[in-house]
């Protein structure tokens, strides 16, 4: 799903490189978090997977795709695929809770009938179903991260990066936001998440990835937020459902294949990420709607979805 070879990236000519060598894969349906110390490099490899800023040298793939054989009119296309979350929250200040997700349909000429069934659906799922007329000010820390998980995600994103999306929030909320980036991880679609929250990587058990200074130094299927002994963490067992995982992926022309043989060049103990939860996709009311507008928008100009990404917009 994502794949990066060799990739360094260095800002500033003499600086040191905030991502350097780095060769990693995230499989389709995976959640992974980022760890490691602030300026480690976990934003700067969320900003290679949307193409805001491009490797120094070295390639990244996403969903089967060489990210610099994109030509930039069709990186609105990549992004609209690709749902982020900011520690932030980074919603339109003015625009009510059901209009900040209401946007990311209209600006990519989402048909009127599909946003109006779409957008009460996303704000039950983040449990907001009586505050969709509220302005962000006048919701909680909680519930404005909420609305931006259901604006990151109503497009049905293969893809969601979470950068720190709990780092402003207090215990128990934290604890509601991880619930939902599991839910959609549940439903499919592949989670990134960089974080410093212990509580929340402690309790997932999901993979780990430590980065320190632009590498990784380690890479557990099943981590903690500090680094423990091997044995006490790896099973070593492919949980249920992974062969689907497999068939899955070999069925969808979009996804890169070798997201399934290179597993096997791996010893059974650094398989990442293989969680059961991961590995089926659970059939969702609103996709039929997405299928027939995904037919209508390709026949609009792509370019129309520039502004979804555009950072203006997106504050
Ligand atoms: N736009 C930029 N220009 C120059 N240097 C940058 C830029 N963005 C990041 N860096 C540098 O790259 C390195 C990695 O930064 P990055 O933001 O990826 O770290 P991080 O792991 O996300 O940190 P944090 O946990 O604080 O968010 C840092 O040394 C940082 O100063
Ligand atoms: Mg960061």
């Amino acid at each position: 799903m994502i794949r990066f070879d060799d990739v360094t990236k260095t800002y500033m000519r003499g600086q040191n490189p905030a991502v350097e060598n780095l060769d990693i894969e995230f499989a389709r349906g995976e959640f992974v978090f980022l760890v490691g110390a602030s300026g480690s490099g976990k934003s700067t490899l969320m900003r290679m997977v949307l193409k805001e800023t491009a490797p120094t040298s070295g390639t990244v793939h996403v969903a089967g795709k060489d990210l610099s054989r994109i030509p930039s009119w069709r990186v609105p296309a990549l992004r609209r695929d690709i749902g982020m979350v900011f520690q932030d929250f980074r919603l339109l200040p003015s625009k009510t809770a059901y209009q900040n997700i209401e946007f990311a349909l209209a600006v990519i000429g989402t048909p009127r009938k599909v946003v109006r069934r779409l957008v009460p659906e996303m704000l039950e799922m983040v449990g907001l179903e009586d505050k969709g007329r509220r302005l962000p000010h006048e919701l909680s820390g909680g519930e404005q991260q909420r609305v931006a998980i259901a604006r990151a995600y109503v497009n049905r994103p293969s893809i969601l990066l979470a950068d720190e999306p709990t780092g402003n929030l207090d215990p128990s909320t934290a604890e509601g936001i991880l619930d939902l980036l599991a839910e959609i991880n549940d439903r499919g679609t592949t989670v990134v998440m960089a974080t410093h929250d212990r509580t929340a990587v402690d309790r997932m058990r999901r993979r780990v990835v430590e980065m320190v200074a632009g590498r990784v130094v380690r890479d557990d299927a099943h981590g903690t937020y500090e680094s423990v002994a091997p044995e006490s963490v790896i099973s070593g067992n492919l949980p249920d459902g992974a062969e689907d995982l497999d068939a899955q992926a070999l069925a969808d022309p979009e996804t890169d294949h070798r997201d399934s043989t290179d597993d096997a060049q791996r010893s059974p103990d650094d398989r990442p990420g293989r969680q059961a939860g991961g590995s089926h996709r659970v059939p969702h009311d609103g996709d039929d709607l997405l299928d027939e507008r995904d037919a209508h928008l390709r026949e609009e100009d792509e370019a129309f979805a520039e502004d979804l990404h555009d950072p203006e917009s997106a504050r």
